[in-house]
């Protein structure tokens, strides 16, 4: 839907009083969404609701060519707007017009609408781009990990730029159609359902569907020779696995570890309450990376996670942020004690379930491990700086502050607070601030003083109460 914008002029101004735009009423979007952390990340002044991509890679070349469909409703009115992308682009149209664009450095595409574009109004745009994600290093450092057979897109707190455009904030969640072409022989891998695969001309295109929100950074692509492995749950749910062909000795271990998504999902569901998304999995390609991811719906493993036999541990990490990171997602970066403190814990009440450790007792482990003058300490979980944000400390002593929480309101609360928060903000976004209210509520406890001791004082907490009492 357009409306002609109308130049105010002496002779109507009368009866321009009940039409809201004039041209000084447009204005350029912001070139980020206000993350003081990342301040270039996302933009301002629409809200994605569904990303359409179709993509071709070739394998040999590294070569990515896409056309995006970003389906968005503008919050203001726009003169102009800005997507998130480090490829090179050579054509835009919005609302099927064609527009102007530019690529103004710091990855950012700025797109000028051929009128301007009002408050309120859906609005599309396609964009047509290509490049090779691995000649694309933002900082020195890169989200596309290229293997012997493919490519893989997976990183945090940014990858979207090296495949997609987009408003590349974990604020702005949409649901994804991927539809990837790839030569036959190899395969492509994304997020949620597999909905069809086909073969012509010598390639092969699969058609992935995410239905439900997802941000930016939780979207993934994984091209290569993989081993895929389907299933269904208890339930109904399709479990797809993948698996590099070139995973050498590490192949055995990561299939005794991924092949227990199911099992361990189910378990989870117990914890955190029902599963929020319509598809299970995993994929490890062969890449060289030692990190995984909690990609939504089918987290991103990598072989050396499996280098000393079967690693349940990081499955279970990686699911738990189904429900702590991928359902309920950081309001702004600050916010990654409410990711990784709860999928650190989450692995300790799988050791207390498995009868190999307590959470309490590996909470007091992990706190001797640590002395008073570790600089350890000195790294704040609730804000702990873009520099610290994946730190040992924002997991392990985030972690601690929640065996903390336990100690303090009693297993009956703590269980009902770990259940009832995803929840509560299913979808959604929440704050660290959010969550200690939330336990307050739930538990009728005054619980700042518990958080600002465990989550914001930069040293070892004097009165350990969960780890003092086991040493
Ligand atoms: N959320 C991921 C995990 O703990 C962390 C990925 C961090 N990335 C990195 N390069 N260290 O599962
Ligand atoms: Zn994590």
């Amino acid at each position: 839907m357009h409306r002609r914008l109308i130049v105010p002029s002496a002779l109507t101004a009368s009866l321009l009083l009940a039409i809201p735009a004039s041209a000084a009423d447009y204005a350029p979007g912001a070139p980020g969404v206000g993350d003081p952390y990342y301040p270039a990340s996302g933009n301002g002044g629409y809200d994605v609701s569904h990303y359409d991509l179709r993509l071709k890679y070739q394998p040999e070349t590294d070569l990515l060519e896409g056309t995006a469909t970003i389906i968005a409703t503008t919050t203001q009115n726009l003169s102009r707007f800005n997507l998130d992308l480090g490829l090179e682009t050579s054509e835009v149209r919005v609302n099927g017009r064609k527009a102007r664009f530019a690529a103004t450095g710091d990855h950012e595409l700025e797109i000028t609408p051929a009128t301007p574009l009002e408050k309120n109004r859906p609005v599309s745009v396609v964009v047509r781009y290509a490049g090779k994600p691995s000649e694309l290093r933002i900082g020195g450092w890169t989200a596309w990990h290229r293997t012997p057979d493919g490519g893989v897109a997976a990183q945090e707190p940014d990858s979207a730029v090296w495949w997609f455009p987009s408003n590349d904030h974990p604020l702005d969640k949409a649901t994804y159609d991927v539809s990837v072409s790839v030569p036959d022989g190899t395969q492509a891998i994304s997020n949620g359902v597999l909905r069809s695969r086909s073969s012509r001309l010598g390639w092969t295109r699969f058609n992935w569907r995410s239905a439900k929100p997802q941000a930016t950074y939780l979207a993934t692509l994984a091209v290569g020779r993989f081993d895929i492995i389907t299933d269904k749950t208890d339930k109904g749910l399709p479990v797809l696995n993948a698996y590099s062909e070139d995973l050498g000795d590490n192949a055995g271990a990561a299939r005794a570890s991924v092949e227990r998504t199911a099992e361990v999902a189910e378990w989870l569901e117990e914890v955190f309450g029902p599963y929020p998304f319509d598809a299970l999995g995993g994929y490890v390609p062969n890449v060289t990376s030692g990190y995984a991811l909690e990609t939504q719906t089918r987290p991103f493993y990598s072989p050396r996670q499996f280098a000393n036999g079967a690693n349940v541990s990081v499955v279970v990490h990686e699911l738990a942020h189904q429900w702590y990171g991928d359902s309920v997602s950081v309001d702004g970066w600050k916010d990654i004690w409410v990711n990784e403190g709860f999928a650190r814990y989450s692995q300790w009440l799988w050791s207390e379930k498995e009868g190999e450790g307590t959470a309490q007792e590996l909470a007091d482990y992990v706190y001797a491990q640590h002395p008073a003058d570790d600089p350890f300490w000195t790294v704040r979980p609730g804000d702990p700086g873009p520099e610290n944000q994946f730190h040992l400390a924002v997991y392990d002593r985030g972690a601690l502050a929640l065996q903390a929480l336990r100690n303090e309101i009693g297993d009956e609360d703590f269980f009902a607070v770990l259940k009832g928060w995803p929840t509560e903000h299913a979808y959604g976004n929440a704050r660290v601030a959010d969550f200690v209210k939330y336990a307050e509520r739930v538990s009728g406890k005054p619980l700042t003083g518990l958080f600002d001791t465990w989550l914001y004082q930069p040293s070892r907490p004097a009165a350990p109460a969960a780890a003092e009492s086991r040493i």
